[in-house]
């Protein structure tokens, strides 16, 4: 993240690309978000009924209704593990079942054990570890308390609402015309620009505000092209969350793209604390920040009866129940373990698809890709996988290859693995409806595709021309659709061929706002309105059932660009078509740290910007930044000149395979991260308010120069990549440089001790064979690196064991304690060992050579 601050020095405006807004509605434009924004009671419309509760070990439920039209609904709240609440609101007797997500949450919350401290005829609060809430009854709200100091509360400026649904009035029913007169014109239908949503049902919307007294600033939401911290909505759009295809997506925005996953973090130094709202329809929030204005005064008194800082969301879908869980905190590290423990985690990917990934809208033929592998090898660039984009298809027919251009598949694939490089290919969830496609006949003959709301397949422009859209929601299509990524029917591909996963927001060229209409049928009867931000999700639940079952001991890889919350179990991300300007570069980073806080921490952009030509400053700098993004890939718009590194002149060429070796130099740290991210639900990368709530010191990695924390101006040239370690950590590399990271799995470690002012550093190391899950059968070693009193100790942290040939060929002593002699080191195979050491850089830092011990075997060495 540090890398972000220096940035901005370089920019220059370069691209002229524009979003064309008229595409994609405002909130005014929206008739739920219209109503639901425009929905500002004096008071509270809804009441707690708290004579009669129903409580058991977990949960008190009971009745709320709207006092206004008197509409009735069932409300819960529940303890969930982990310092959670839950609450949940659906329909007494609704007229429709309501949509709840089914692949967010990574199986059921597990259930926390709730006490009542306090109960009366007006409130009654419940209390769970040293979390309580209290509900109140008239006006309905909800307080939050961590130990003593009230945290958030629900409902506290009387934004809920709960749109029931009804029937709908008809017009010889002169009250209810009047009624209806009264209603948003789109309530019960909705235009927008020449597409017609005919909404069956009717008005839907559910909406909630919840405030966080005390509270700085809030962070979540992704995705949005826009800053890290969430802004102040007040006067401007609210953040949309509604996966879309937004050509020429604007920067600095709160326009909805690609993913959504409705989660937010309110921060203060104090306390932070979470609010995941579990909707996977349209869904838009309105940000207040007391800091940007006055608008809040009157809100914090309400809330908090102090001038304190605040900051309050208020949360509006069209559909669905109201499923709420507030993450009680106390540090940032909490809420999104909390979060994660919720929706889960990224699964350990494999060791390859940390390196860097060649990609190009489209590498032109079979050959191409052998070529342009061969010329990384000349050129002495490491380089893992390639990439093949739509154009590799015969027509735009996923699951087949062009029988002119890549005629021989196998052959290709067999040359990039004799290398040890992979493929990736792409597959998108639009069919091509062309009579003889056999994946159009199945579907057609056995009812795959999502239908019109008249029942009929539902039919839409995408790449191949006319398409239709497999309906994951039906069992069968999954069972039928993973199946499709067997070798025997996916020719050509083989273990070492993964997957992209693109387009499936999903996109519709000639669909409402380019995506699929609202009022389409999903298998179960859902409306597409009710799923939409889920959709990309159950795309990629297929595809990596799919590649489990096609090669059950290898870790799937999928990239997928819709993404809602809980796609991080399945896929990794990027931030879609981006251009090749600074601007963009600069966002990537707010962008996948924002993903990262959401629970999905696979996350990069493309390299050197999708649309349009980046000048060689730009190119070279997005190499060297993209290498602190967990997935590190190029791509570019088929319009656009090549641009494979080994292209530019020799200064270029150099500078892109030192910032490409310094990726795979820090491949084993990438991996620990994953490693541990798979176990503790950390994000791999973290901003800075994550990890240092207070400053720190920090180790430029090239010339160990040591600085403090605060703001600095260092100068940069094109050379400089600005990166640090931090003072206190332990950083295992493999400097030596190869062609691909498979070949570089024997090889030794450098370990690099960046020494805080106590002279005291740690790290930690993951090892393993780097593709099966035979580390889930404790076949890894995990270690722990300190150095203290003079002294680098290794240890395991668990009690397993991985045979490995990798051993420590070196230490580097960042600000060594002064007149060191030599070294010992102590192990149980080696004995005592006198080695050799020698200082670098005028002094700043000790080498100590070749220390010799397998990476496996406890150690120390001790300077003397
Ligand atoms: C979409 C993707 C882009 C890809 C293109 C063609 O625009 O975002 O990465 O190259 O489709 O498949």
């Amino acid at each position: 993240m540090a890398l972000l601050r220096f940035i901005p020095v370089l920019y220059v405006a370069s691209c002229t690309l524009a979003v064309v807004k008229e595409n994609f509605k405002s909130c005014e434009q929206s008739s739920f978000c219209r109503r639901l924004r425009g929905f500002k009671p004096e008071i509270s419309h809804y009441e707690l009924d708290l004579s009669d509760i129903q409580l058991t070990d977990n949960a008190v439920e009971t009745k709320l209704t709207n006092f206004e039209d008197n509409s009735h609904f069932k409300i819960s709240l529940s303890a969930v593990h982990g310092d959670i609440f839950r609450i949940q609101v659906d329909e007494l007797m609704g007229l429709y079942p309501r949509y709840r997500p089914q692949y967010a949450l990574n199986g059921e919350p597990q259930a926390a054990k709730l006490s009542v401290v306090d109960k009366s005829k007006d409130h009654i609060t419940l209390q769970y570890s040293d979390n309580k809430a209290t509900l109140h009854a008239k006006p309905f709200k909800v307080e939050f308390f961590k130990g003593d100091s009230l945290v958030a509360v629900l409902n506290s400026r009387g934004l809920f609402h709960f749109e029931h649904y009804r029937t709908k009035p008809s017009e010889n029913e002169n009250n209810e015309v009047e009624q209806q007169k009264k209603e948003d014109p789109g309530a019960w239908e909705e235009n927008f620009k020449s597409h017609h949503d005919s909404k069956p049902k009717g008005p839907s919307g559910v909406a909630v505000d919840i405030t966080f007294p005390g509270a700085m600033r809030a962070y979540g939401l992704p995705e949005h092209a826009d800053k890290l911290p969430l802004r102040s909505t007040n006067g401007g759009e609210p953040y949309r969350l509604y996966n879309l295809d937004v050509f020429e997506y604007e920067i600095d925005s709160t326009m909805a793209i690609y993913g959504a996953v409705p989660v937010i973090y309110a921060h203060s130094p104090k306390h932070t604390v979470g609010f995941f709202w579990h909707n996977a329809a349209e869904t838009w929030v309105d940000i207040t920040n007391s800091k940007d204005g006055n608008v809040m005064s009157s809100l914090v008194n309400l809330v908090s009866g102090t001038q304190e800082h605040s900051v309050s969301a208020h949360f509006m879908s069209e559909s669905g129940v109201m499923d709420m869980f507030v993450l009680m905190g106390p540090k940032p590290r909490d809420v999104v373990k909390q979060y994660a423990s919720l929706t889960g985690v990224a699964p350990l990917p494999q060791y390859f698809t940390l390196a860097y990934h060649q990609c190009r809208w489209n590498y032109n033929d079979q050959d191409d890709v052998t070529n342009v592998v061969a010329h990384f090898d000349i050129n002495n660039m490491p380089v893992d996988i390639m990439w093949l984009d739509i154009e590799y298809t015969d027509g735009k027919k996923y699951f087949t290859w062009d029988p002119v251009k890549f005629s021989n598949p196998e052959q290709m694939v067999n040359n990039l693995t004799s290398t040890g490089r992979k493929l990736v290919v792409i597959i998108d969830p639009h069919i091509k409806r062309e009579a003889g496609y056999f994946l159009h006949e199945d579907s057609l003959a056995n009812d795959y595709y999502v239908k019109n709301k008249d029942g009929s397949v539902y039919e839409g422009w995408c790449w191949p021309g006319s398409s239709s859209y497999l309906d994951f929601y039906n069992p069968k299509v999954v069972d039928y659709y993973k199946g499709l990524y067997a070798f025997d029917k996916f020719k050509g591909t083989s273990d070492d061929v993964y997957i992209w996963n693109d387009m499936n927001e999903p996109s519709v060229f000639n669909g409402p706002e380019i995506t699929m209409p609202k009022d389409c049928i999903h298998h179960g009867g859902w409306e597409h309105r009710d799923v939409h931000n889920e959709y990309a999700l159950t795309h990629t639940v297929g595809t990596f059932k799919g590649l489990t079952e096609r090669s059950p001991t290898r870790r799937p890889f999928i990239l997928t660009r819709g993404h809602f919350a809980g796609s991080q179990r399945f896929a990794a991300v990027w931030t879609g078509d981006n251009a090749a300007d600074w601007s963009h570069l600069a966002i990537s980073y707010a962008m996948c740290a924002s993903e990262a806080l959401g629970g999905i921490s696979f996350c990069g952009a493309d390299i050197g910007g999708f649309f349009g030509n980046p000048d060689v400053e730009l190119l070279q700098r997005w190499y060297q930044a993209a290498v602190w993004l967990p997935f590190m890939r190029a791509h570019a718009h088929i319009d656009t000149r090549r641009r494979e590194p080994y292209l530019f002149s020799e200064d270029v060429k150099n500078r892109i395979r030192i910032a490409l070796r310094l990726r795979y130099a820090h491949l084993p740290l990438w991996y620990t991260l994953f490693f541990e991210h798979e176990i503790t639900g950390e994000p791999v990368i973290r901003p800075l308010f994550y990890e240092f709530p207070e400053d720190s010191e920090w180790y430029d990695i090239e010339d160990f120069k040591i600085y403090n924390g605060g703001s600095h101006n260092i100068p940069v040239s094109l050379d400089k990549i600005l990166a640090f370690y931090r003072g206190g950590s332990i950083i295992a590399r493999k400097d030596r440089p190869r062609r691909a990271s498979s070949l570089m799995h024997n090889d030794p470690f450098t370990l690099y001790v960046a020494l805080d002012n106590k002279q005291t550093a740690s790290g930690t190391l993951f090892v393993d064979d780097h593709a099966s899950f035979e580390y889930r059968s404790k076949k890894y070693l995990y270690l722990h690196f300190k150095y203290a009193d003079n002294t680098l100790t290794s240890n395991l942290i668990d009690k397993t064991d991985y045979p490995t040939k990798e051993w420590v060929e070196r230490v580097v002593i960042f600000k060594p304690p002064p007149g060191v002699k030599g070294a010992k080191l102590t192990s149980k195979t080696l004995g005592s060992v006198d080695l050799e050491t020698s200082y670098t850089s005028e002094n700043k830092a000790l080498v100590i050579r070749k220390p010799g011990v397998n990476i496996r075997e406890p150690f120390s060495i001790k300077l003397y």
